[in-house]
């Protein structure tokens, strides 16, 4: 208390130098200055919630009930933490502590600032006042904080932003006013603002990207404007950005990106336009940033990511595309051009169970594979260089452990397979369902040959049927007479009575098979016939069992 008293004098003596009254009295304040310094260190008052080391000058207060700053403390400090506590407001007994550099009332309930509140504030570069309930800056708020760099205002009620309101912050590179209600931006807002580097205004009120504004930060090289509703943005809306090096429109309602979106920002690096309401993946669109390496598309509405789908993003080298529920294919070639990837994460997407032969195909540098929570059941070999995988995730997969997965098992038993992943769970058939594919042994995987013979096997089945079928088609062509006789037989044979019946079999029997053996006269035919008495409609039943 006394040292702040002291130190408001010695700037009034400063201010009326010249006064001839004030250099009588300087000596003698000068003594009692010293001699107070050391009662005021014994009178130097820590709150209880709070922790001050005069050495580091660093003072720390942790979750209390302290509601105004404290202002015994030693005057020199130079950071000063009172988080979670219940400060209202930030009294002028800030002014005491001229030398900090880093000050954190974040998680308060601070709801105004006065007007040079921080006009004392020479040394400051980070102010965080995020999450509290300040409705309203203006352009006297941050008056005199001439070193700051780092503002946060994040979660608290601000609805707009005028005209120059951070005009002296000359020196700001990171700006955060996410999370508040602004609807408003003044096309003058960011005036001053000329080495603005971040700037966070997502989850806010606005309906359209503030481009304007854009023109007073051209420095800017990462804009955060997510969960916003813009439904729709302007071509050329960030053109003045030149700098811009990522982008977040993520939640912002968009259905359809506009051709020219990205103009002037061709040289972005990470792009986020996920949980948005795109029903494909806009490829031309995307097909200008060059250099893209980041891209996050996921919780869209798009079914398929198709061949080349992301097509001329050669540098990039991480795709997310997680939580789309509509999402079911990706196609075969679908990261083709894109051969610098190094990441793909395709996770959470509940409807996704096709993974096409050759989609991942053209990827030498692939090093993380996260295939987490999808719906996938099984999975090829040729897919990817399994064994050069980092990382790979198939968490949560309704994987069917049988003889398609038996490679895979083999693969996972390999030495270096355990850092890629600890286990990778069964989901059918029943009875081996949470077990690790890896501990199964591969008898009880239901094969006993490797996928490539079940391949050859269904391969000689297949041309094994070609071949039968066409060769009871070639009988059936050869024999259309005595088909059609035993059809036209059986025609007549309807109102027949059993005796007649008993006949006609006894003239089928005799005459067509064994009298007149035929190329078509097989043995089963006729063991067949002996049926076709009966229920002549179920003759031809029996061939399908051949
Ligand atoms: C601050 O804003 C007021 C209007 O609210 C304006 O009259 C004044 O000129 C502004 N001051 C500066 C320094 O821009």
């Amino acid at each position: 208390m006394i040292r702040g008293l002291l130190l408001i004098k010695k700037n009034k003596f400063r201010i009326n130098e010249a006064s001839k009254m004030d250099s009588i009295w300087l000596p003698f304040a000068i003594i009692l200055v010293t001699s107070l310094i050391n009662k005021t260190n014994t009178l130097a008052n820590c709150p209880i919630s709070c922790h001050c080391n005069d050495v580091s000058l660093v003072v720390n207060c942790g979750e209390g009930s302290l509601d105004v700053l404290p202002i015994a403390l030693n005057p020199s400090i130079q950071r000063l933490q009172i988080k979670n506590n219940k400060i209202k407001t930030i009294d002028s007994s800030i002014q005491f502590y001229a030398d900090l550099n880093y000050l954190d009332l974040s998680h308060n309930h601070l709801f105004s600032i006065p007007p040079r509140t921080f006009s004392y504030q020479k040394m400051l570069q980070e102010l965080h006042l995020n999450h509290n309930k300040v409705g309203t800056i203006t352009n006297k708020t941050f008056i005199g904080l001439s070193s700051l760099i780092v503002l946060n205002l994040r979660d608290n009620f601000l609805d707009s932003l005028t005209k120059g309101v951070f005009s002296t912050l000359t020196n700001l590179e990171d700006l955060n006013i996410g999370q508040n209600r602004i609807k408003y931006i003044d096309a003058d807002a960011f005036e001053g603002l000329k080495k603005l580097r971040v700037l966070f205004m997502d989850d806010n009120s606005m309906v359209s990207v503030p481009s304007p504004s854009f023109v007073h930060i051209p420095q800017l090289a990462e804009l955060y404007l997510g969960v916003n509703r813009f439904s729709l943005i302007k071509s050329g809306a960030f053109e003045s950005l030149r700098e811009l090096n990522r982008l977040d429109i993520r939640s912002t309602l968009l259905d359809t990106i506009q051709v020219d979106v990205f103009k002037g920002i061709e040289n972005i690096r990470a792009l986020d336009i996920s949980d948005n309401q795109l029903v494909r993946i806009p490829s031309v669109e995307l097909s200008k940033l060059k250099r893209l390496e980041e891209l996050y598309i996921g919780q869209n509405d798009f079914k398929t990511v198709a061949e080349k789908a992301f097509i001329g993003l050669k540098n990039l080298k991480k795709v997310d595309i997680s939580g789309s529920i509509k999402l079911t294919t990706v196609e075969s070639g679908a990261f083709l051009t894109n051969s610098n990837l190094e990441t793909i994460m395709i996770t959470s997407n509940k409807a996704f169970s096709e993974l096409q032969e050759g989609a991942f195909s053209g990827l030498p540098y692939l090093k993380h594979l996260i295939l987490r929570d999808n719906a996938l059941v099984a999975l090829t070999e040729s897919l990817t260089h399994w064994n050069d995988l980092e990382t790979l995730d198939l968490t949560d997969n309704p994987l069917t452990c049988d003889c398609r997965m038996a490679w895979f098992r083999d693969l996972l038993s390999t030495k270096n397979a355990s850092h890629r992943q600890e286990h990778v769970l069964c989901a059918y058939p029943e009875k081996l369902r949470g077990q690790s594919l890896q501990r199964i042994p591969s008898d009880v995987l239901g094969c006993t040959q490797s996928v490539l013979h079940a391949q050859t096997n269904i391969s000689v089945i297949v041309v094994g049927c070609v071949a039968f079928v066409t060769v009871i088609i070639l009988l059936a062509i050869k024999c259309r007479r005595q088909i059609h006789d035993m059809f036209l037989g059986k025609w007549r044979s309807m109102p027949m009575s059993s005796k007649e019946l008993e006949y006609q079999k006894t003239f089928y029997d005799d005459d067509f098979m064994f009298r007149h053996p035929h190329p078509c006269g097989l043995s089963s035919f006729s063991s067949m016939n002996h049926y076709s008495y009966v229920n002549p409609t179920i003759r031809t039943i029996p061939t399908t069992e051949l």
